[in-house]
């Protein structure tokens, strides 16, 4: 039966899923960087990152922190519950790097005296601007209550991924969150949805500074498919034939 593809962005699809409420997420080898000005593919990627997310988002939904995410179907999907995205990019740092180095002139790598959090709108025809709470609040995108909630849940999952990478010899340096909007009769709640991996994420080796994320494919510093394997191993999330079956079923049905 072929599966009604509700959405497809650049790295993953979402299909129907199975119950009312409920979608498919498709993990893709693709690869985008600079807002779809660089393209490439990543073999092994999607299969990967479906294992990272799965695991990343299991530990949160453990720890209280509501996500969209149900279970892994396969090498390549996860049911999620169907909601209702932001159009914001929400941003954790804790090293500047990136477009922070860059906005203050800064060199990658300095600690920032505290985590900061930053919104982005979504909009790759606009570069992703970044965006004030002023801004979301009058576009209507999200109200002063849901940015608090918000900001709470992102200086919760930040604290929470840094313990666990750091356990893995990895320096989260920043990463990238979303959030979705779930109807529960009449109830709205906010969850983080979309993935975590090392698409929306900057992970630096502790030992080495040597950077285990997609930086670099964006970057062109080569070993981007082990720098993923990697991080997948260091969490325990590798699938068991290894590289071998990461190519995992090619077609989207
Ligand atoms: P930036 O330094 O380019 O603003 O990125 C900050 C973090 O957010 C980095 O870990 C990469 C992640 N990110 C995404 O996942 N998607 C995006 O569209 C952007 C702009 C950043
Ligand atoms: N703007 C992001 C980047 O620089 C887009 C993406 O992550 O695909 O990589």
């Amino acid at each position: 039966m072929r599966r009604r593809r509700i959405y497809e962005g650049k790295g993953k699809v979402l299909f129907e899923g199975p119950e009312p409420g409920t979608l498919v997420q498709y993990f893709k080898d693709d690869a985008t960087a600079f807002n779809n000005k660089k393209t490439g593919t990543i073999t092994g990627k999607g299969v990967l990152n479906n294992r990272i997310s799965e695991f990343i988002m299991s530990r949160l939904n453990d720890i209280g922190v509501p996500t969209h995410f149900m279970r892994r179907l396969n090498m390549r999907e996860q049911l999620v519950r169907e909601v209702e995205i932001l159009p914001i990019e929400v941003v954790v740092r804790n090293v500047a790097a990136g477009s922070f180095a860059k906005r203050f002139g800064l060199d990658e790598g300095g600690r920032l005296p505290r985590s900061i959090i930053e919104y982005y709108y979504k909009s790759d025809a606009l570069d992703d601007p970044l965006v004030t709470e002023e801004h979301i609040t009058a576009m209507g995108w999200a109200a002063t209550q849901d940015l608090d909630e918000i900001m709470q849940m992102a200086l919760r999952v930040n604290d929470f991924l840094q313990g666990l990478f750091v356990g893995c010899g990895l320096s989260l340096v920043d990463f990238k969150l979303e959030f979705g909007r779930l109807w529960e009769d009449e109830e709205m709640r906010l969850v983080l949805a979309d993935e975590i991996s090392p698409d929306s994420c900057r992970l630096w080796d502790v030992e080495s500074g040597e950077r285990m994320d997609k930086d670099r494919f964006r970057r062109d510093l080569g070993g981007v498919e082990e720098a993923y394997q990697e991080v997948a191993r260091r969490l325990g999330v590798l699938p068991e034939a290894g590289p071998l079956d990461l190519k995992g079923p090619k077609t989207v049905q």
